[in-house]
């Protein structure tokens, strides 16, 4: 699928990976986003910036908190009564607080739930453009292992493959005609990625804090948002529906989770 002349809206857009993702999507064609966050100082930069480079038709900022039903339905509701159509959904806000554990589940898990059935059951019926409606959903490489230090963003980031894997089935697509995706990044040179110690739930997990970027496989070098963004265009332009895709290190690949018999011990 080509993004050309798409719609898309990008939750956490205005800054990190979001953001990223929106400049690669226009970038490849993507007729306009909708960038849907809370930070409403980095929307309107984030705006100014897409505005100078790609013209001021090709951007709205809607001040949003996935996690906040309304919030997120005005979102979308935005985005049709200013661009018309709806075809794309990345779903990638998301924080990383252990002490905030229960807003945490509500932003990451919660919000792309909501955000998933906005999407499927009442926006891309009605307005997408094409044949398809796309949805890419962001996990981690702390969805698909144990994260010792950071265990309640690990399950966060576990349930996302869990809901994409569900949805992104042909059940689904037969009678919603969307590809679900999940996207699973490594260690990524983003605010996210900074003062681990104060992010740890408390001083047990934040002794192990050390320890964190070589439990998930960094090699020394976070990479930057651009390759996670060339993984996102790689999967709504090549990814079939339920897959997941790892971007860590600077290589992007999928992978196919065993069958549970297959996991017999
Ligand atoms: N950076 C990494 O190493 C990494 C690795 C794996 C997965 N991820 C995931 O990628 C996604 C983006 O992370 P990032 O590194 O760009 O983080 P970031 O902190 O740099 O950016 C997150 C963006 O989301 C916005 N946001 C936060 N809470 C929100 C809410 N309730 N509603 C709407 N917007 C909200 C923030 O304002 C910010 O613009 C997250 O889901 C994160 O879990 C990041």
């Amino acid at each position: 699928m080509s993004v050309e002349n798409k719609v898309a809206i990008v939750t956490g857009g205005a800054s990190g990976i979001g953001f990223q993702y929106a400049l690669e999507l226009l970038q490849n064609g993507l007729r306009a986003v909708t960038l849907a966050d809370t930070d409403a100082a980095k929307g309107e930069e984030a705006v100014a910036k897409i505005s100078n480079d790609f013209g001021a038709d090709k951007v709205l900022f809607v001040e949003t908190d996935v996690s906040v039903k309304v919030q997120l339905a005005n979102a979308f509701k935005q985005t049709v009564e200013k661009f018309g159509n709806l075809d794309i959904v990345i779903n990638n806000a998301g924080v990383m607080v252990e002490a905030i554990w229960e807003k945490m589940i509500n932003i990451n898990l919660k919000g792309t739930i909501y955000s998933c059935i906005l999407a499927m059951e009442e926006y891309f019926p009605k307005y997408k453009s094409g044949d398809e409606g796309i949805i890419v959903n962001t996990s981690s490489v702390a969805g698909l292992q144990e994260v010792p230090i950071f265990p309640f963003y690990a399950t966060t980031k576990h349930a996302i493959i869990g809901l994409s894997k569900s949805l992104g089935t042909p059940q689904n697509y037969a009678t919603t005609k969307t590809r679900v995706m999940t996207i699973c990044p490594g260690p990524t040179v983003t605010p996210l990625m900074q003062d681990l110690e104060n992010k740890a739930f408390n001083e047990r997990y934040r002794a192990l804090t050390g320890e964190f970027f070589k439990l998930v496989g960094d090699v020394g070098k976070p990479q930057t948002v651009d390759v996670v963004s060339k993984c996102m265009m790689k999967v709504i332009q090549e990814g079939s529906n339920g897959s997941i895709w790892v971007v860590e290190n600077g290589e992007i690949y999928e992978i196919a989770p065993p069958d549970r018999k297959d996991m017999k011990k």
